[in-house]
């Protein structure tokens, strides 16, 4: 008789959810082709630091932290601690509680462009809510935006006219159940090419409320782009606004405003901003965010203390242990290695990007160090397309699974990862590119492939 598959309860759990939950899963970033489709599992039971036990109880190493929301590692002990404290005191109440005025006061601190603050639960809702402001504010309904901004209607209306977020999200998403009414009025324009914002802007200034974009992800933009798009809305009257739903905390404790130096007038945050815990805000200038108070912009759960106070906690760790910065060292150690690493075997890939939060691309040649074009680049393993690339991407993931570390080729590390994890993954990198070599080099591929190639998930624009 067969070995029961070391996946075994997770397939299960996973059967019963397709029966019960629509799409099988609440995040599309949580579907089972993220990591190593059938191999890597699909269903957690518990977490703390770097790791996660599945519920087949195995350990694993783990490089989605979450998509990126628990930049201190899993369940943190400061920030437990903080909402443990809150809970026991009750987390919402009848009455405004101090903590929401001490958070939006951190965050004014904290963020460059924040002077007022408005909360959410998630990084797609404190969006939507920066979309109403600047839409309320300026009195216009045009949307210009760049990448992936969450599933709400204004987003989602990209694709009435036109297979707009095939670029920006990932293609073939059929804008069901977003009203027609809404054609015409989410534009969207490709990052790092300042003439043709300016081509876009020229065609819809009068209409435009807002631009809304990811500043940057793992790669920089073209030196200049971001000034430039901060004077090309400037110029017009138009709200720019920069997501830093999903990059966060990881370059500066003040985002990545801070860290590139340029300050939009609104910007989103949620995920990394309370290490796990539901939350997300909207912070801006004063004259963009005032009249909001003119605004029905209301929600129960917008100040449930358990988010509130974990945001708190989360933001002063961050400065305290000085997270930007463990985050890059330890993205230092792990690109040098690995890219030492796969030069040493004589594999055709590399890690590259920023530290804090590096990118792998394997060769579509499967020779050669690659430069840009034609490699596998995802935030899942599966790259853009059945390429050679997306295949040796697919059995290295495979292989570090089965090495019980979650890797694709878009790592996400935490504060939480350490030396014995950095020491982990290299070894566990080393023995998984030498079978994708090997694999390569016998025209064994196919053959080594036990995952699953679905069709790629979140391919952004902004990496
Ligand atoms: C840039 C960006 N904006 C918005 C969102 C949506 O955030 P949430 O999943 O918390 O609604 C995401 C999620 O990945 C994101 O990456």
């Amino acid at each position: 008789m067969d070995d029961p598959s070391p996946i075994a309860r997770s397939l299960e759990l996973y059967e019963r959810a397709k029966q019960i939950v629509p799409g099988g899963t609440q995040l599309l970033s949580r579907r089972p082709l993220i990591f190593a489709p059938g191999v890597a599992p699909i269903f957690a039971d518990r977490g703390k630091g770097s790791r996660i036990w599945d519920v087949d109880g195995s350990e694993y190493l783990d490089y989605g932290m979450s998509v990126s929301a628990c930049i201190l590692g899993y369940a943190d002990d400061v920030v437990n601690d903080a909402v443990r404290a809150q809970i026991d005191r009750g987390v919402m109440y009848s009455l405004n509680h101090p903590a929401e005025l001490e958070l939006a006061e951190l965050l004014c601190r904290t963020i460059p462009c924040a002077e007022m603050v408005r909360f959410a639960k998630g990084g797609g809702e404190a969006c939507a809510i920066a979309v109403r402001i600047a839409r309320g504010a300026t009195g216009r309904d045009k949307v210009l935006f760049c990448g992936y901004h969450g599933w709400h209607d204004w987003y989602l209306a990209a694709n009435l006219d036109a297979a707009s977020l095939d670029s920006h999200l990932f293609p073939g998403i059929e804008p069901i159940g977003v009203p027609r009414g809404l054609a015409g009025t989410a534009i969207p324009f490709p990052h790092g090419d300042l003439a043709a914002l300016e081509q876009a802007l020229d065609l819809h200034a009068p209409d435009v409320a807002c631009v809304i974009m990811e500043p940057m992800r793992s790669t920089e933009s073209p030196p200049g782009y971001l000034q430039g798009v901060r004077a090309l809305t400037e110029n017009r009257g138009i709200i720019l606004v920069f997501d830093e739903v999903t990059t966060g905390f990881r370059h500066a404790p003040g985002g990545v405003e801070e860290f590139l130096g340029v300050v939009p007038d609104m910007a989103t945050f949620a995920k990394s901003l309370s290490n796990g815990y539901a939350m997300g805000a909207v912070v801006g200038r004063r004259a963009v965010m005032e009249p909001a108070a003119r605004m029905f912009i209301s929600s129960t759960n917008w100040s449930d203390l358990v988010g509130i106070v974990a945001a708190i906690a989360t933001l002063k760790e961050i400065r305290r242990r000085n997270i930007p910065a463990m985050l890059r060292e330890y993205g230092e150690r792990l690109m040098a290695g690995w890219n030492t690493t796969a030069k040493e075997i004589g594999i055709a890939a590399r890690m590259y990007g920023t530290p804090q939060w590096p990118l792998i691309e394997f060769s579509a040649q499967g020779a050669g160090m690659p430069e840009s074009t034609g490699a596998a680049r995802s935030d899942s393993i599966v790259g853009n397309g059945p390429s050679l690339a997306r295949k040796l991407a697919a059995l290295y993931a495979q292989e570090m699974a089965h090495r019980r570390i979650l890797f694709n080729t878009h790592p996400v590390h935490s504060a939480a990862h350490n030396d014995r994890d950095l020491d982990q993954t290299l070894t566990a990198s080393r023995e998984s590119l030498i079978t994708v070599r090997d694999a390569l080099q016998t025209g064994r591929i196919e053959e080594s492939l036990k995952v699953t190639l679905d069709p790629p998930v979140f391919r952004r624009l902004v990496q």
